[in-house]
């Protein structure tokens, strides 16, 4: 990549899923042509850009108070003679572009999750350079936008995300993806292999394969024809790369192929991601998810078939209108039938625009705090349950940061569990087998077994 003349600080903040940090990272290889550099703090920032969700209540909120926040520094800069630009982008600029421009005057430009490959157009705009100003791109397409974005990466870590499908089609009536993220589209299999190809030589060791609706994937394979998730994960896993993740899936799309590729690809990692979001037939068939519960926990049973030792997880959404005590009681059944290794459990907050926003039946405040926590305290148990199983073996770990106490090092078990264990920073980025010595509600210590690695990099 040619260097720029000039290096200017680039500080982007991110909620929400894993795609928002995808996003977050491809800005910044759209951006890094331009001059700029990513930073770890708003002071002092030629551009700030808050990546933005959508998902669940207050968002819009809390991007105001954000920019609120964020102002001074635009002062600070504009004080010393500099120029700040900020951005407001992701699910929120969106779905609320006009409304961001007209309420705060400090934001300079708007602009959707389909649209960041026009970041260049957008800050000569926003600069002056073609003189009009306050760029707003929210257009849904994302053709255009895999097409145009660069092949370099440059923040590429020891996991990588790679986004192969974007939208959703499913229009479950509480959630607002639909809106925000357009319709589905598939990337074709050999753009993904491309850049799958490119961060392996970059030193990925993990991909994570994103999509809001993953398992719906169905790209042009390598013979021109649509082909499946369960295909992709073969032909990546024959790239070489050591560990294959992917999330977030829809059960209704699960099909043979991504069971057999549980079964039969050692590289993609022994854990899953599939939503239920109730336990009772009536809220599911309200929420729109087109599957019962019976369905959800038929599909759980082929994975399990398929990789015994699979650690399954899953969101839950309480207090859905109508839901009763028994609707609940469904739910923590569900918990207790599937033992999740993991789980992330929201009440349910009406989104403006959503079918469920008009639904009678709404529950209380009170009724969703206690059932949430009733949830939350049956997902902790089920997690401590399946840590303390862990206990004993001996797990390769990829190590990705330095842990939280001195000395220590972070990574993640196949099983996705959060390990830290005493170990050299050296280690970082390395997959190294390590002995779980405890398990706990969140997370497993560990201690490392094999230590050549630091003696080849020494
Ligand atoms: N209220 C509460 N939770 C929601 N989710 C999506 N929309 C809503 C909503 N309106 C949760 C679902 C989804 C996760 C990403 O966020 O559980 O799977
Ligand atoms: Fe939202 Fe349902 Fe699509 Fe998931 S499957 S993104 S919950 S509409």
């Amino acid at each position: 990549m040619k260097k720029p003349d000039q290096s200017k600080k680039l500080f982007i903040k991110t909620w929400g899923c894993q795609m928002n940090v995808y996003d977050s990272n491809r800005m910044a290889d759209v951006l890094a042509p331009l001059g700029y550099e990513c930073v770890d703090s708003p002071d002092g920032a030629d551009m700030i850009i808050l990546n933005t969700c959508h998902i669940r209540e207050k968002a819009t909120d809390k991007v105001f108070s954000e920019i609120g926040r964020l102002k001074k520094h635009k002062k600070a800069r504009e004080a010393e003679g500099g120029q700040m630009l900020m951005a407001v982008a992701g699910c929120v600029a969106q779905a609320e572009g006009d409304f961001i421009l007209e309420r705060a005057p400090v934001v300079d430009m708007v602009f959707g999750p389909q649209t960041y490959h026009e970041l260049p157009e957008m800050v000569a705009k926003a600069t002056g350079a073609f003189g009009s100003n306050r760029p707003v791109h929210t257009e849904l397409a994302v053709e255009n936008k895999f097409d145009s974005l660069p092949e370099e990466h440059v923040n590429v870590g020891p996991a990588s995300f790679l986004s192969v499908q974007e939208g959703c089609d499913k229009f479950c009536t509480f959630c607002v993806v639909p809106y925000t993220r357009g319709a589905e589209f598939s990337r074709p299999m050999q753009a993904i292999l491309d850049e799958a190809m490119r961060l392996i030589d970059l030193g990925t060791k993990e991909i994570t394969l994103l999509g809001q609706n993953v398992n719906a994937w169905h790209g042009d394979g390598l013979d021109g024809n649509p082909s499946s998730l369960g295909k992709l994960i073969e032909e990546i896993a024959k790239l070489g790369v050591t560990r294959i993740r992917y999330t977030t899936s829809h059960p209704r799309d699960v099909d043979d192929d991504l069971i057999a590729a549980h079964r039969d690809i050692d590289s993609l990692m022994p854990y899953l991601h599939l939503p239920v979001q109730s336990g009772s037939d009536k809220i599911l068939k309200a929420m729109n998810r087109k599957h019962t519960a019976d369905e959800y926990k038929a599909v759980m049973d082929r994975f399990r078939d398929a990789r015994p030792d699979i650690s399954f997880s899953g969101d839950f959404i309480v207090g859905f209108p109508g839901e009763s005590e028994e609707d609940f009681q469904a739910t923590m059944d569900m918990v207790n039938y599937i033992e999740y290794g993991s789980g992330y459990s929201f009440k349910y907050s009406p989104r403006p625009g959503t079918p469920a926003a008009n639904m009678g039946g709404l529950v209380r405040e009170e009724v969703k705090g206690e059932r949430l926590q009733r949830l939350q305290d049956l997902i902790t148990e089920k997690q401590l349950k399946f840590n303390k199983k862990t206990e004993g073996l001996v797990l390769p770990v990829l190590f990705e940061r330095i842990g939280g106490r001195e000395g220590q090092i972070q990574g993640r078990t196949p099983y996705n569990q959060s390990v830290n264990a005493y170990g050299n920073e050296r280690l970082i980025g390395e997959i190294v087998d390590v002995r779980i010595t405890e398990g706990f509600m969140s997370s497993v210590a560990g201690e490392i077994e094999t230590v050549e690695i630091i003696a080849q990099n020494a």
